[in-house]
């Protein structure tokens, strides 16, 4: 499956289930938000999943452009990139999180054709706020995927302040089948998808106010599930970066580490330029000349 294959399938699977497209944004959130770049497919819709009605209704999906220099001293492994793309399905007050956890279930097994014994999910074990995530422990035993309580490692949230909860991570086993070791003890399991409950709002002071309008936000790494499906090993090896690739080697004598590094970096440049940053010495264009140097 290429990724375009990929892509269709994701959105006609949560068309078919009455979500509508919301068209992605740029890289550059709104001159009011203090953070930099677009970091997940939810970031854009954050008035919406905070309360506020949407047009297009209360199901929602899009494909998200995201940059997050957080994972920047991870680039040039395996699965992290500076710019990718999330593929995301949006309760707004809707349907509940067991019911994500189930279409998600059926897409990777259906849609995607991935057996369920390479699958592993992850859920919150609770922390002295918020106690453990037992209705989404159940939901993945009952659709028979092995689940394991995390402490508090499965929470979610967009900053310090604002729209959080616990989320259940699902994972890809990329080895050889049976898989006989857990997400936390080998990287041949590669996260591809989360779901989270957005349930509260954190205050400054760290207190957590519940919801009136409980939602629920999931999002896909397109790059690394692309990976997963056309049987690789890292992003660099799937059709998406093949040009990459091929052109990178040819202009510079590089190092395996290098060419990756040169490859991430040129690429999330150009998407970043294109979004209409220059580089400078200050802000997103500080960013981009990071990237650049
Ligand atoms: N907001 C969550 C994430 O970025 C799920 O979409 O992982």
């Amino acid at each position: 499956m290429d990724t375009h294959q990929t892509v269709r399938t994701f959105t006609d699977f949560f068309r078919e289930r009455g979500h509508r497209t919301v068209t992605g944004t740029s890289l550059l959130p709104p001159p009011t938000d203090p953070v930099l770049f677009t970091t997940s497919g939810m970031h854009p819709l954050t008035p919406y999943l905070q309360g506020r009605p949407h047009p297009q209704g209360r199901r929602l999906l899009n494909v998200q452009r995201c940059l997050r220099t957080t994972d920047l001293d991870e680039v040039g492994d395996a699965t992290h990139l500076t710019v990718f793309e999330m593929l995301g399905s949006w309760s707004l007050g809707d349907y509940g999180h067991p019911q994500s956890l189930r279409w998600g279930y059926e897409l990777l097994r259906d849609g995607f054709g991935i057996p369920r014994e390479r699958l592993y999910a992850t859920v919150f074990g609770g922390d002295d706020q918020v106690g453990p995530d037992n209705e989404s422990l159940r939901t993945w035993q009952e659709l028979g995927v092995p689940v394991e309580l995390t402490g508090d490692d499965n929470w979610w949230s967009n900053g310090p302040v604002g729209i959080c909860g616990p989320d259940s991570e699902i994972f890809v086993w990329t080895g050889d089948v049976p898989p006989r070791r857990t997400p936390t003890t080998d990287p041949r399991w590669v996260e591809v998808w989360n779901h989270v409950q957005l349930r509260y709002h954190r205050h400054e002071d760290g207190t957590l106010e519940p919801l009136r309008q409980p939602g629920v936000d999931t999002g896909m790494g397109l790059e690394r599930l692309v990976t997963v499906l056309q049987g690789r090993r890292e992003v660099y090896e799937t059709d998406l970066f093949e040009p990459w690739m091929r052109t990178i080697p040819s202009l510079w004598d590089l190092d395996e580490r290098s060419t990756r590094l040169v490859c991430d970096h040129l690429r999330s440049s150009l998407v970043v330029i294109g979004d209409g940053v220059r580089p400078s010495n200050t802000g997103r264009g500080y960013v981009l000349r990071r990237l650049i140097r």
